[in-house]
């Protein structure tokens, strides 16, 4: 009799502590009201910040363009790969010779500047920092109704890979009712927006900043379409500020709560339960995604813990610079093109195009800044905070690249309730920057999906 008492009590408090250890993960910490004026600038906060929007185009010193051409010119012999490998151990110096002959001798910067000039940019100071921005409005909206859209590089991107896309959405045609004026600002610490000087600036503390500017720029409501770590800043967004979008599309959808987890483990034994038989590949087995995640996410270790460290390399030697952020276009693309010895590098771009971002990053030295936004978010402090453990409120697309990052069809109620559009296309993980015809059509598509149901509202 007793060991029956015994036991069973013993099951009871195991089984109320399972539970209690499941509501504890479950439950979310309640969303942290963040302070909208801090002060992310140098020293100490002025009595008064400048406010004005300042016309800016781009216009760099001779002196970085000889320095540069100088640091190419004393490049050190370059170890070959090993025999029969192509990019499987990181990028391989053929290719890098070859593109580096190219930045040398054939990119021409003053055509390349023009080219990045063509759009209207500003700069504008928010909470500190000058913050860069292309603000591109259609010329010719032809009646149609003109819809403001903030979109967001990631790393190491940079509104670069938004130029053949722009023009796409801010031109209308016969066929829809709007057209979008197109906000496309560079992250803090990226391209020529101003870094912070004090640490904690994550992705939820610019997602602020984003906001201030699109209030600054006179837009209480806006649309908003995010990839990478721009999809991750508008998604703390959308969390923090729903009443300011209208509508938002990602190509980077995070959906990180233990819920899916569990989902994506019990998928295990049975796979159609958690996604399409035909996306099985994409996360069955575990074993091999995991293992894919481990070989392919060496850098963001690296970023998120020791930023400076690897910055100080990388904004001293183009050559290197360009081996680190080409290596993530050929394997981000296509990790099949791993076995390629050109990366499959011109398949979706020529180098023109690579080396245009490349020169964002070298030109304005913002290498180890762009690298800290990953320590801002991989820390303890923010993660506990899980503020992306929200649900969305607002209304939302989904577009998921065939060679990107996957979420699977039974997870996305976990934390967008609200998506109204999904979208299955074949590309890879910079498709903005790979596909903008492809890539505008589907946030059009979205668009007007949400259109429909906030005029209805
Ligand atoms: C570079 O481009 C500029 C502007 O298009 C042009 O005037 C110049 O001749 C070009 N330089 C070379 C070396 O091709
Ligand atoms: C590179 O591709 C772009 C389109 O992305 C094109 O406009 C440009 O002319 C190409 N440049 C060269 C040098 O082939």
């Amino acid at each position: 009799m007793a060991f029956v008492l015994i036991t069973s009590s013993l099951f009871i408090v195991i089984l109320s502590s399972l539970g209690l250890l499941l509501m504890k993960i479950l439950t979310r910490k309640p969303l942290k009201k963040l302070n909208e004026n801090t002060y992310w600038g140098p020293g100490e906060r002025p009595k008064t910040l400048d406010t004005t929007i300042r016309e800016f185009e781009i216009e760099v010193p001779k002196e970085v363009l000889e320095d540069l051409q100088w640091r190419l010119d004393r490049l050190r012999p370059l170890i070959p790969p090993l025999e029969g490998i192509q990019q499987q151990y990181g990028m391989n110096t053929n290719l890098l010779k070859v593109v580096i002959d190219y930045w040398k001798n054939k990119y021409n910067w003053t055509e390349r500047q023009n080219y990045l000039n063509q759009f209207p940019q500003f700069k504008t100071n928010i909470q500190g920092l000058d913050i860069h921005y292309l603000h591109v409005k259609p010329q010719n909206p032809c009646n149609k109704k003109v819809l403001p859209l903030l979109i967001l590089h990631g790393w190491p991107g940079s509104v670069r890979e938004f130029y053949s896309m722009i023009p796409i959405l801010t031109t209308p045609t016969e066929d829809r009712e709007f057209v979008f004026e197109v906000i496309a600002p560079h992250i803090p610490g990226y391209g020529f927006s101003q870094a912070a000087a004090k640490p904690g600036l994550n992705p939820a503390e610019i997602a602020v900043i984003m906001k201030n500017l699109m209030n600054r720029l006179g837009f209480k409501k806006f649309y908003c379409q995010g990839g990478d770590f721009g999809a991750i800043i508008l998604q703390s967004l959308c969390i923090l500020y729903p009443e300011n979008v209208l509508g938002f599309h990602t190509n980077m959808a995070s959906i990180q709560t233990p819920m899916a987890y569990i989902k994506y483990f019990l998928g295990v034994l049975y796979p159609n339960w958690v996604t399409r038989p035909e996306h099985r590949m994409r996360i069955y087995p575990l074993s091999r995604s995991f293992k894919r995640r481990l070989r392919e996410t060496g850098y963001l270790h690296i970023q998120a813990t020791k930023p400076d460290t690897i910055g100080v390399a990388l904004t001293d030697s183009p050559a290197g610079l360009l081996a680190y952020i080409l290596e993530k276009f050929t394997t981000g693309t296509n990790s099949a093109w791993q076995a390629r010895e050109d990366g499959g590098l011109l398949e979706a771009w020529n180098y023109t195009d690579l080396l245009d971002n490349v020169m964002i990053y070298w030109i304005t030295g913002s290498a180890t800044t762009s690298f800290r936004l990953y320590a801002e978010t991989f820390n303890d402090e923010n993660l506990k905070e899980g503020l992306l453990r929200h649900p969305l409120q607002v209304p939302t697309a989904i577009a998921r690249y065939t060679r990107d990052f996957y979420v699977a069809d039974s997870i996305i109620d976990e934390l967008f309730p609200n998506n109204v559009y999904l979208s299955d296309i074949d590309g890879g993980h910079f498709a903005a920057f790979q596909l903008p015809e492809v890539f505008a059509n589907d946030v059009f598509c979205a668009v007007d999906k949400f259109e429909k149901i906030n005029i209805n509202k």
